[in-house]
């Protein structure tokens, strides 16, 4: 960053069937799947039918290969109508990314065609009880038993688990290093089950399970890369691809909340005016308008810089995570306000909207981890900026004695 940002024709075209499905299959039934917690099975289908699930898939797999920037602009649309449909899509590409960036040519060829088709559906299985910011402290093993991998252990907070087919499983091969391996484990597998199916305080349009390995058996073929030792190196820079994801999820999510509280906030009278004439809620309002709008585009960048092969975009993707996600929380919370005593009642949809919100901040990596990645890239980066210490005074020259002025030059 920063970066030239393009949008490509296909990305318009697909960020356009995007809208259009959102408030044709989405919006609609967004408050009867919230409070069913029940998969918008009839979105997917749509979403499967308009190809926006090939956005994210290379050409040569059967995907469009958009890049990450159309996998935000899709992302954003569907969120802005529903943000747990937001992320019922967006976690297919999440869960994707390991085969992606890390498969062999067999394993992309095997598992993306259908990933792109809609035919199959995805889920990314890293954290689990004791292991969520810390996911290098992983428990889950795969022990090699002749040509087979065995999987024994339990994922926490599976997004899209019992609904995917297709399980991305980070398990410890070598308990006396950092670095995990990926096994990827079809539903029907034996052995493998979805226990827990959380009751969520949002995005409850998608499952968030507890996954279980009891002794499951997946050829050895199943091992992402086919090499061993690059397991937690793949989670990373999975997420540094799907981080803009998320934030785009945030940005619809924002946009969304701010959409109704503008159109509520001109209807509202009070005082003889409606509410959207006094200072205060325009003040509001704007603060809203103009968050979002910066967030949205430091996605775009973050998302940009990726698609453009840049060698370090982890910080970006961090940055547009934390920002556009502690932004969207900030705005759901102005959106209910704008509403009043209404916006506490689940007849308003913005209720929904500020129990959404929260799980943004959190998932795919707290945003206090996202702090600690950017503030470790600013130090590491701090390299290319040693001519600044010529300018900066050290301290015994700014003692009494020490009365010329200090200029860099001397
Ligand atoms: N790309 C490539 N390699 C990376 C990397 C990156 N972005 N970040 C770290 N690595 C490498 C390091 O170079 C290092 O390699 P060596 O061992 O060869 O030196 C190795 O990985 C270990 O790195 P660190 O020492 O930095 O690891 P750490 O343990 O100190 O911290 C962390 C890493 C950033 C805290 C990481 O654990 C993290 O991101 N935690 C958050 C986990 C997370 O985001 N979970 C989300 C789950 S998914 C989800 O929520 C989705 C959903 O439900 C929808």
């Amino acid at each position: 960053m920063p970066h030239n940002i393009v949008f490509s024709e296909k990305a318009l075209e697909l960020q356009a069937k995007a809208r259009e499905i959102a408030e044709k299959h989405v919006r609609p039934l967004a408050a009867k799947y919230d409070k069913a917690q029940e998969y918008n099975y009839e979105a997917a289908r749509a979403v499967a039918e308009a190809g926006l699930f090939k956005v994210f898939v290379p050409e040569e797999y059967g995907g469009y290969g958009a890049g990450v920037l159309a996998l935000a602009m899709v992302t954003e649309e569907l969120a802005k109508a529903d943000s747990g449909f937001g992320v019922a899509f967006a976690v297919n590409a999440l869960g994707s990314f390991p085969i992606i960036l890390g498969g062999t040519e067999e394993q992309k060829k095997r598992w993306l065609p259908s990933i792109a088709n809609g035919d199959k559906f995805v889920a990314f299985c890293l954290s689990e009880k004791f292991a969520g910011s810390d996911a290098g402290g992983l428990s889950v093993t795969a022990e090699l038993d002749g040509d087979e991998y065995v999987i024994r252990g339990e994922k926490k907070w599976t997004t899209n688990g019992g609904v995917a087919d297709i399980y991305s499983v980070f398990c410890v091969t070598d308990p006396t290093s950092k670095s995990r391996r990926i096994s990827a484990i079809e539903k029907g597998t034996p052995g493998f089950s979805v226990k827990k199916v959380e009751d969520k305080m949002g995005i409850r349009c998608v499952p968030v399970v507890e996954t279980h390995f009891d002794n499951v058996r997946v050829p050895k073929d199943n091992l992402v890369g086919g090499r061993p030792g690059m397991g937690f190196k793949h989670a990373m820079m999975t997420l540094d691809c799907a981080r803009p994801g998320v934030a785009a999820q945030a940005v619809g999510a924002a946009q969304g909340a701010l959409d109704l509280a503008v159109v509520y906030s001109n209807r509202r009278r009070q005082f003889g005016k409606p509410i959207s004439s006094f200072q205060m809620v325009q003040k509001m309002l704007a603060d809203m308008a103009m968050r979002t709008e910066a967030s949205r585009w430091l996605v775009y960048a973050s998302a940009a810089a990726i698609d453009a092969g840049d060698k370090n975009v982890t910080k970006g993707a961090a940055m547009a995570k934390c920002f556009a996600t502690d932004t969207a929380m900030e705005v759901a919370t102005d959106a209910v306000q704008v509403f009043g005593g209404y916006g506490f009642m689940e007849d308003y949809p913005i209720a929904k909207c500020f129990r959404d919100a929260k799980i943004l901040q959190i998932y795919e990596g707290t945003n206090q981890v996202q702090r600690m990645v950017i503030a470790r890239n600013l130090i590491k980066e701090a390299e290319q900026l040693s001519h600044l210490e010529a300018y900066i005074p050290h301290e015994e020259q700014c003692s009494y004695e020490g009365d010329k002025v200090f200029t860099g030059q001397d």
